[in-house]
């Protein structure tokens, strides 16, 4: 039966979301049998390897949602910046618990506490390789609203008013509603006394930052990195390198109250992103040389320069910070060359959301991934006074919770 529920529904391109009755759409079985469990392959010790259930075909799970981050990338979509169907319920880190699952899912039963992360296709290489950050139908996926073999990109549900069709599945979830009809590839079980709320965010933001350190980059101590950009990305790759004991860690920002901080969360210098000497700061920082990594976490192109600027020869920088489609990268393949240096991006941190998601939950049990040192929990009837404080910069990482 179809679950009567309420959502924030953005009608079209540029609207603002409003609280709707909607009647949302029983998860879809497809009647596929899922594979096996597999042992995650990339951990190094095959014994003590964790057991993860994969998802070949793609099934559907009924969450009542606790909570659900505020990410850039909602607000993306809302303004047309990247092309999607409309009217439209968004919202891509949410939490809550199981209410009822499609005849093939695996992972999950009802009365399960759940994360919910990015969504894939479970059939590609990289899926099938424990790589499903790279899979090879991430966007449609996460930006297409596909749901499973049996009904594509349907929407999900309808308005109760007008009988409206009303598009779901963003990011395979579309969170931003007291219920949401998930594809089994974004849920992780989580135990039944995780913070919902808190921790709403690590599948997006959070996980994206931290996995350039944790999964990419990979650095000794004696390392030095600069992270510039100091939103949910940036603090990510913060607290990453603070828990690697990372020696330099130099962060950039606009916002003096974000350099301080991440100033006192251990890094160890602060600059001003705006600042005419930032490069020169930067090397007499580092003997002159330059960092040996950079994380680009604002998704500004000119940012991208400093950051390239800023990397010493056989350096490396990330960029995770996304300007859109069609921005090419702002430096000379010659001048590459020379120095030796990488450019490299990174969608999701390398994430494979049922390893890493729980790892970083373990973090900040520890107190070293202090996401409410960044949130600020707001009922779904303020969510405009949400975004309006992530507009003028006063708050981090929003989260939104549904009663
Ligand atoms: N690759 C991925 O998988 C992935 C995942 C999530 C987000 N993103 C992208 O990462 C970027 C960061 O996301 P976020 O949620 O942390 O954003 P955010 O807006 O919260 O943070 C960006 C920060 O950059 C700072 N900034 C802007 N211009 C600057 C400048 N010239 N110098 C120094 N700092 C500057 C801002 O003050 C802000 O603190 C966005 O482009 C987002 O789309 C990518
Ligand atoms: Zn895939
Ligand atoms: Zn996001």
């Amino acid at each position: 039966m179809p679950t009567q529920t309420q959502a924030l529904v953005v009608d079209q391109v540029g609207a603002t979301p409003v609280l709707t009755d909607i009647e949302l759409a029983d998860p879809q079985p497809n009647g596929a049998a899922a594979l096996p469990e597999r042992r995650h392959n990339l951990c190094p010790n095959k014994d003590t390897a964790q057991l993860i259930p994969r998802v070949r075909v793609i099934t559907e799970v009924l969450v009542r949602i606790t909570a659900c981050g505020v990410c850039h990338t909602d607000n993306l979509i809302q303004h047309g910046g990247i092309p999607s169907a409309f009217p439209s319920i968004l919202g891509h880190e949410g939490s809550g618990t199981v209410v009822a699952v499609g005849s093939a899912v695996t992972r999950v039963q009802p009365g399960d506490s759940v994360l919910l992360s990015y969504s894939t296709c479970g059939e590609c290489p990289y899926c099938q390789n424990d790589r499903p950050a790279a899979c090879q139908n991430f966007f449609v996926q996460n930006f297409g609203r596909t749901r499973n073999a049996a009904v594509g990109s349907e929407p999900v549900a309808k308005a109760v008013a007008t009988g409206e069709a009303i598009h779901g599945t963003f990011f395979g979830q579309s969170a931003f509603g007291r219920h949401a009809l998930v594809v089994e590839s974004s849920v992780v079980k989580v135990s039944p006394g995780t913070d919902l709320v808190q921790l709403a965010p690590v599948g997006c933001g959070l996980q994206s930052g931290a996995g350039v350190l944790l999964n990419k980059f990979k650095p000794s101590p004696e390392s030095s990195v600069a992270i510039f950009g100091l939103g949910a990305v940036g603090f990510g790759a913060l607290w990453a390198a603070v828990h690697l004991k990372i020696k330099t860690i130099i962060v950039v920002d606009l916002f003096p109250s974000r350099r301080d901080l991440a100033l006192s969360q251990g890094a160890t210098h602060g600059l001003a992103g705006n600042s005419p000497s930032l490069l020169a700061d930067i090397r007499a920082l580092t003997g002159g040389m330059g960092t040996q990594y950079a994380v680009e976490a604002t998704g500004v192109e000119r940012v991208l320069r400093t950051a390239w600027e800023a990397i010493a020869n056989f350096g490396h920088v990330c960029s995770v910070g996304n300007p859109g489609p069609g921005v090419k990268g702002p430096f000379d393949i010659n001048d590459m060359v020379n120095t030796s240096k990488t450019w490299s991006g990174l969608a999701e941190g390398d994430s494979n959301p049922p390893i890493f998601v729980p790892q970083l939950m373990r973090l900040y049990e520890q107190g070293e991934f202090p996401i409410q040192s960044i949130s600020k929990v707001y009922p779904v009837e303020r969510y405009d006074e949400a975004i309006a404080d992530m507009k003028a910069g006063t708050v981090i990482k929003p989260i939104i919770t549904f009663k």
